[in-house]
């Protein structure tokens, strides 16, 4: 049984994790294990979600799966031989992070069968919902938004302003048509836009703006009612961004929050490799070491270069 939504900070009860994507750009990596538990440095990126999730106030992880990637949910059920085995070699340190995942958060299985659109999968969630749950909130497992807290200033802005909000991040122009681009009016604060259009993945040229949509909604719950309502779109899969759209065209209220922080992509090899070495250099224990190694390696490959 989970805490009725006003025992929530930020009136959120459930954040939806869709986490049942092929992940092909990972291969063959992602052959057997699923991307969302490849470690950054020691943590896997599912777990880092959880963390922002707990954070946020919710109680509820929503956790989408295929039916391969199984390993996701079982990342936060409990393992007593290993505790166990932890606890008589007095190993405490590694015994709390065994245990941690599942202190953190409530995660419930959502079956997705088939990869058929990130629309589609957030809308199997509903499924999970209470009937005091009049917003979602979802965290695309590929994106590390840093500091975490982003959520947190798009509920304030919600409970201000109602409808939906979403987290936008400012991109160079040659850059937009990786993402779902927003068309925005200023609306009197700095870091805050109304959101009167949004694209998925646009020719730069015909791209309305340069903020881009980063993996973090708050989504009222009429979006289950919108999603009902699309087609397929790109790539022939029903796009989260389409019920967005028509959410708008119906007049919903919908603002971005311009994060003005960090974001990593744990979704491809580049991305991930750069999270890894950012988390590591500020790790206590691996941070100098790695940031000797670093520049060891640049500096042997600038004297190779200089010596032809
Ligand atoms: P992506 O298309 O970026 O990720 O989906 P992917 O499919 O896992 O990876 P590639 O492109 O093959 O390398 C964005 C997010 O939506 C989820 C993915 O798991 C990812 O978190 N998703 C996507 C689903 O849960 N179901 C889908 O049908 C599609």
């Amino acid at each position: 049984m989970t805490e009725p939504i006003e025992n929530h900070k930020n009136s959120v009860k459930t954040v939806v994790v869709p986490a049942a994507g092929l992940g092909t750009r990972f291969l063959p990596a992602t052959k057997r294990v699923p991307k969302e538990l490849l470690p950054v440095v020691d943590t896997p990126g599912i777990e880092l979600i959880a963390e922002e999730a707990a954070q946020l106030g919710a109680s509820r992880l929503a956790i989408i799966t295929a039916p391969q990637k199984s390993d996701v949910l079982a990342h936060f059920e409990a393992y007593p031989e290993l505790v166990n085995t932890l606890r008589e070699r007095g190993k405490l340190d590694q015994l709390r992070k065994v245990e941690r995942a599942e202190k953190l958060i409530d995660a419930v299985p959502v079956k997705q069968d088939q990869p058929l659109g990130l629309g589609h999968a957030v809308g199997l969630a509903e499924a999970v919902l209470d009937d005091d749950e009049d917003v979602v909130a979802v965290m695309l497992p590929d994106d590390i938004v840093m500091p975490m807290g982003v959520m947190d200033e798009m509920a304030r802005l919600r409970a201000e302003k109602g409808g939906s909000v979403l987290c936008a991040f400012e991109v160079p122009h040659d850059e937009v048509s990786n993402y779902g681009v927003f068309d925005v009016e200023e609306c009197g604060e700095d870091t805050v836009r109304k959101v009167v259009g949004m694209v998925e993945k646009p020719d730069a040229d015909e791209a309305p703006s340069n903020f881009v949509a980063t993996g973090r909604y708050l989504l009222d719950r009429s979006i289950f009612d919108a999603l009902r309502r699309i087609t397929p779109g790109k790539g022939g899969e029903l796009q989260l961004t389409d019920a967005i759209e028509l959410l708008i065209e119906e007049g919903h209220p919908v603002h971005i929050v311009i994060h003005d922080g960090k974001r990593h992509d744990l979704g491809n090899p580049g991305g991930f490799i750069r999270a890894c070495v950012d988390f590591g250099l500020d790790h206590p224990e691996y941070g100098p070491g790695l940031k000797r190694a670093i520049k060891e390696m640049l500096a042997e490959r600038e004297s190779k270069k200089r010596r032809g």
